[in-house]
């Protein structure tokens, strides 16, 4: 990692972008404003490129694609956030195991492990097999100029376990639920490899020019909350632990799809921000989980296919609701193919029109 030029952004300062602000909990006179998956199949210039390059790992895998793709919504939005283009298991080659994504399947792993045997694969992360995600991130950082916060993001160990135990997606996790009972021990191994490997890529993440880091646990959802505490969290507090050791100033934001059973559980992982789904209400969110974190969040995705004046007032009340402190506007979860891209316009418009003091009272 001593290979790297750019160091863990220093302490606060009034340059940094409305994001970075907002996350830390500094004042801010809006909310900043970025969605889950702002770049994608939505966007008609995205889908053009994707017809010329139909391998994703090509889209996700190739520096000037990586930017041209990231940039496509700053440019027809100016979000407060620019996410690299990127997938959580893109590192996964990285450390030894392989992967694909097929159109109709999703995410596909050849060789899951559940043995012993499958565990001998795996090595320390290796970065020069991500070259292209460091040299993307350098690029993002010039190109947006300290407009928008550049976003890099991970997944959790847990979320990541889910696809490399059963081979791909999945709707019972039975195979990895099963394996908690049946083979623990080969799961903690797993597990602790991935926080190791995970810690370091949001290391060189930083390093290489993201301001923020996302954490996607986005199936412990689908954990009974005692087993989360068991089989997540103590992974995601460890990376936790890890970089905020390094990056003390980097802000983490942890999103969970389905977190409306886990949120008291989420406050003590050390991130400085919750995501919140569209199942929780933002009120309850903010009451449940206190003052001293901060909350992103959670407009319905759905709300984009509504008439805009019902998208305008959902977007104030979910503003209303979170209060003008570290509060971090999005979807509560990613946009959905077929959304119009005039309400993602929108959706910007409108955040960039608020005021704390006319909307929070
Ligand atoms: O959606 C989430 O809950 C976020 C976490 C997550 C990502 N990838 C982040 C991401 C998860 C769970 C994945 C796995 C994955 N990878 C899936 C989901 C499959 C399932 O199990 O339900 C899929 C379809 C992929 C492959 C993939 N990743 C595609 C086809 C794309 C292109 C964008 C699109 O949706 O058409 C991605 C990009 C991607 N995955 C981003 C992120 C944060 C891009 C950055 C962005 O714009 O947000």
């Amino acid at each position: 990692l001593t290979k790297f030029t750019l160091t863990c952004s220093a302490a606060s300062s009034s340059s940094d972008p409305l994001l970075v602000k907002a996350a830390r909990g500094d004042p801010v006179n809006r909310p900043p404003a970025w969605m889950m998956r702002q770049a994608g199949r939505y966007m008609a210039v995205y889908r053009k490129l994707a017809k010329k390059h139909p391998s994703f790992r090509e889209r996700s895998e190739t520096t000037d694609l990586i930017v041209e793709i990231s940039l496509q919504p700053w440019k027809a939005f100016r979000p407060d956030g620019v996410i690299i283009f990127s997938d959580i298991l893109t590192p996964l080659p990285a450390f030894g195991i392989d992967f694909d994504i097929e159109d109709v399947r999703g995410p596909v792993i050849q060789s899951p492990i559940r043995s012993e045997e499958g565990l001998k694969v795996l090595h320390p992360i290796d970065f020069d097999k991500l070259r292209f995600v460091g040299d993307s991130l350098k690029i993002l950082r010039q190109e947006v100029g300290g407009h928008a916060a550049v976003l890099g993001f991970v997944g959790a160990p847990w979320t990541l376990a889910t696809y490399i135990v059963e081979g791909g997606t999945t709707r019972t996790y039975t195979t990895i639920k099963s394996m908690c009972h049946t083979a623990p021990h080969i799961l903690k191994t797993l597990l602790s490899h991935l926080t190791k490997a995970i810690a370091d890529y949001i290391i060189f993440q930083v390093e290489s020019g993201a301001h923020c880091i996302q954490i996607f646990d986005s199936w412990g959802g689908q954990l009974p909350p005692e087993m989360w505490e068991r089989w997540s969290k103590p992974y995601i507090k460890e990376i936790v632990n890890l970089v905020k050791k390094k990056c003390p100033d980097t802000p983490l934001v942890l999103y969970i799809n389905g977190n409306g059973g886990l949120l008291e559980r989420m406050i003590d992982t050390g991130v400085d921000v919750i995501g919140l789904d569209w199942t929780v209400d933002m009120a309850d969110g903010r009451r449940r989980l206190g003052s001293g974190i901060g909350v992103q969040g959670n407009v319905d995705p759905a709300y984009l296919f509504s008439p805009l004046t019902a998208l305008t007032e959902e977007i104030q009340r979910v503003v209303r609701c979170a209060g003008p402190k570290q509060h971090i506007l999005n979807l509560g979860h990613g946009v959905l193919v077929g959304t119009p891209e005039e309400a993602v316009a929108h959706f910007f418009e409108v955040a960039r029109s608020l005021k704390f003091d006319t909307v929070s009272q």
